[in-house]
């Protein structure tokens, strides 16, 4: 079979998990090459699961209903923690609205379909923050994911994930199939795609300060007013609540994945230009766009239902992320946007 054993490498370091029962369950992983993805093997990993299957996207087009049954069959697994998609910052999602649309929908809709047919036990679904409606109540509350239409830049990802929540609730209703479905707030940390085109706002900001150290540019341009909040998640942490939801949560509603802090875009590109050591001007360009205007989730209904919560704070998250990129562009092709952590 085409895919890796993805667990391997990692058993020295493990600490098993007491509450692991006997005969391990197989685990398959989408997205598992991913940024999200890696940290989420570590995390499985370091709660002591062996047998834990990640194929790559080289070894199955999840946009393929017959890769995808494949890959189902060829796994056999009782859980699936699904992460494979196709994802971007906000001039990512406005240049390829149809492809985020087209083929996060039809994954998450194959796959769940496909192991629902195969008897998986339980299925992880990972949704995201620009799933809730463009001005929701602050702090989004689970509850008002409905409340209206998403922020238009990234409404055809956010809705295309959003109904993996209609499915899951639907099959759990009509079959008994344990699907849960989590939305993490936005992402951050070592590892990130920190690739112009795509990338995700700390990334972009994070390369642009450091760039502008290495050539002596004396300003740096943010895209937006810089008036817009957000809240990010460091990317361990997100993991490791995926993993306890996939251990403690077994029930139709969604849960938010967040850090529950706030930060303006402004706040956040002074912070990071400190923390990289770039002095010069921060322009921001109001004719690029904003995106949603505030983003900050409620975080009490992952605390109370499988007792997790972040436990890394902004700076120091940052702060290694920064690290880590700087030591790539030592060791690496400065060009070069992804690498393991
Ligand atoms: N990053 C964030 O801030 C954030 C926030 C909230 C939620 N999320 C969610 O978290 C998950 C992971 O995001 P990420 O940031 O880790 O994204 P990522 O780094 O781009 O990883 C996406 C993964 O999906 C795989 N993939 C894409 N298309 C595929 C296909 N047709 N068939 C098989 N595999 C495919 C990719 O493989 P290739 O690279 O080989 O194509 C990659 O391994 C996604 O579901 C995303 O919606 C992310």
């Amino acid at each position: 079979m085409p895919s890796q054993a993805a667990g391997a490498g990692y058993n020295s370091a493990r600490v098993l998990n007491p509450s692991l029962p006997v005969t391990q369950p197989r685990i398959l992983v989408t997205g598992g090459s991913g940024f999200l993805g890696r940290q989420v093997l570590d995390a499985l990993s370091r709660r002591g699961y062996e047998h834990v299957e990640a194929p790559t996207h080289a070894d199955y087009d999840l946009t393929d209903a017959d890769q995808v049954a494949a890959c189902v069959r060829d796994a056999r697994p009782q859980i699936v923690i699904h992460m494979a998609a196709v994802v971007g910052g906000i001039g990512a999602n406005q240049a390829r609205p149809g492809e985020f649309f087209y083929q996060n929908l039809v994954m998450g809709a194959e796959l769940m379909e496909q192991a629902r047919r195969a008897g998986v036990a339980k299925f992880v679904a990972i949704g995201t923050i620009c799933a809730y409606p463009k001005f929701t109540p602050v702090p989004f509350r689970e509850e008002d994911l409905w409340a209206g239409y998403p922020e238009e830049t990234n409404a055809p990802y956010g809705l295309a994930k959003k109904m993996l929540l209609v499915q899951a609730q639907a099959y759990r209703m009509q079959y008994g199939f344990d699907a849960i479905f989590l939305l993490p707030t936005n992402l951050y940390g070592p590892g990130d795609n920190f690739d112009p085109q795509s990338s995700h706002v700390i990334p972009a900001l994070i390369r642009k300060c450091l760039e502008a150290v290495e050539t002596g540019d004396s300003a740096i341009s943010v895209w937006g007013t810089g008036q817009p909040t957000r809240e990010f998640l460091y990317v361990r942490d997100c993991a490791e609540g995926i993993v306890a939801a996939m251990e403690r949560y077994a029930r139709p509603e969604p849960v938010n994945l967040g850090s529950g802090e706030e930060i303006r875009i402004a706040d956040l590109a002074r912070l990071i230009a400190e923390v990289c050591d770039f002095r010069g001007d921060i322009r921001f360009d109001p004719s690029q766009p904003d995106g949603q205007p505030r983003r900050k989730l409620d975080t009490s209904r992952a605390l109370a239902a499988f007792d997790w919560q972040s436990t890394t704070s902004f700076r120091e998250g940052l702060q290694a992320t920064v690290d880590w990129y700087r030591t790539l562009r030592t060791t690496a092709n400065p060009r070069y946007t992804r690498l393991a952590p």
